[in-house]
């Protein structure tokens, strides 16, 4: 899929809960160590929605700051994408709870379901949209409360895991904009990271409760391998269709899952570790939110200039995958 086009991001924003977990406060939950979670992952600490902060609501916060940075008035979005694993419920869609958040009365509003990679589809949807003409002004939003699918007994998955959401709003640009678009999916794999409760093959039951089945349930060592293998070969894919080179890289936004991940991606794409954004360390893994909260924190702290060329690379649950190369 290339696309070459003048369709850009005009704005971004985040939310993240003020309730922070560190690893400490894990050791009191389950046999791990801060050392452990460190040196295998590269998180110290998450956020952690309360009671009654869910997806609808973080979603809302991120996308109102990421309209004030547009300055775009919620009445002028036409289109709502939500990318969320982690449903405020199983309907209405979480775009709808957040298009009457903010008053974006207007908009035609729905979900999407490519697990971490979802920031990355929706922007590509939205591409698509604002390109054919239907809808000028998009809001896409990851938004994630990860800990309500967390075991908090299992060892294996829930140091991993934080809440947050990150927002962005799309337009035609008069410079810059995205430059090459690559989706892909593998349903083979789809077992590798599920949570099987909960769902119209297995709803909700006293049974289903007893086997823990409304948690994410993942398999690591075999999820970390498709990762890296997935990052490199969908950022070199995005890379090719843009007609760019990896050293014209500045700035990688990956999903954060894993900093080894990040670094094995590094390694075999010969990016230097400090083109690659990382804030896995304060918030984990956040889902399709990851993405979001990263793209707009880079823009925050100015590490994103304009001209600057800078690539979306996220994989997830599916599995599904998506990078998106876009010159800022
Ligand atoms: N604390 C201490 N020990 C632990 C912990 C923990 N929290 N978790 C696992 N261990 C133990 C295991 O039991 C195992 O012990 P054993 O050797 O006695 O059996 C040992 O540590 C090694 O376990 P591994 O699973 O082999 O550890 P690994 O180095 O692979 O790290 C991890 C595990 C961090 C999960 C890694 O495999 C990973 O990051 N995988 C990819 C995760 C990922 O990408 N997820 C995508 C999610 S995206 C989405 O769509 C939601």
């Amino acid at each position: 899929m290339k696309k070459k086009g003048a369709i850009g991001i005009v704005g971004t924003g985040k939310f993240v809960p003020t309730k922070v977990l560190t690893n400490a406060d894990l050791e009191k939950m389950v046999d791990t160590s801060d050392e452990w979670i460190i040196t295998r992952t590269g998180i110290k600490e998450r956020r952690i929605a309360g009671e009654g902060i869910a997806a609808a609501f973080m979603g809302a916060e991120a996308a109102k700051e990421a309209l004030e940075n547009a300055h775009i008035d919620p009445n002028n979005v036409d289109l709502i994408i939500v990318a969320t694993i982690t449903p405020d419920m199983q309907f209405p869609s979480t775009a709808c709870l957040i298009q009457s958040r903010i008053g974006a009365n207007r908009a035609a509003s729905f979900d999407i379901g490519a697990a971490c990679s979802g920031y990355v589809y929706g922007i590509a949807i939205a591409e698509q949209f604002i390109k054919s003409g239907s809808y000028k002004n998009a809001l896409v939003v990851g938004t994630e409360k990860m800990t309500s699918i967390t075991d908090w007994k299992d060892r294996n998955t829930c140091v991993l895991f934080g809440d947050g959401a990150g927002a962005c709003v799309m337009r035609k640009v008069e410079k810059g904009g995205i430059l090459s678009v690559h989706l892909g999916s593998d349903g083979r794999n789809a077992h590798l990271l599920e949570m099987p409760g909960g769902g119209s093959l297995r709803p909700a039951t006293h049974e289903t409760v007893d086997e823990r089945l409304h948690y994410c349930k993942m398999s690591g060592p075999e999820l970390f391998k498709e990762a890296v293998r997935i990052m490199v070969g969908a950022g070199n894919k995005a890379l090719a269709l843009s007609g760019l080179k990896c050293s014209d890289i500045n700035l990688v936004i990956p999903h954060q899952a894993n900093i080894r991940i990040l670094w094995a991606m590094a390694k075999k794409m010969n990016l230097p570790k400090e083109k690659i954004y990382l804030n896995i360390d304060r918030y984990g893994n956040m889902s399709s939110a990851s993405t979001a909260v990263a793209l707009a924190e880079a823009c925050r702290e100015g590490r994103i200039k304009r001209g600057d060329i800078i690539i979306l690379d996220a994989f997830g649950a599916g599995l599904t995958w998506g990078a998106i190369v876009m010159k800022w």
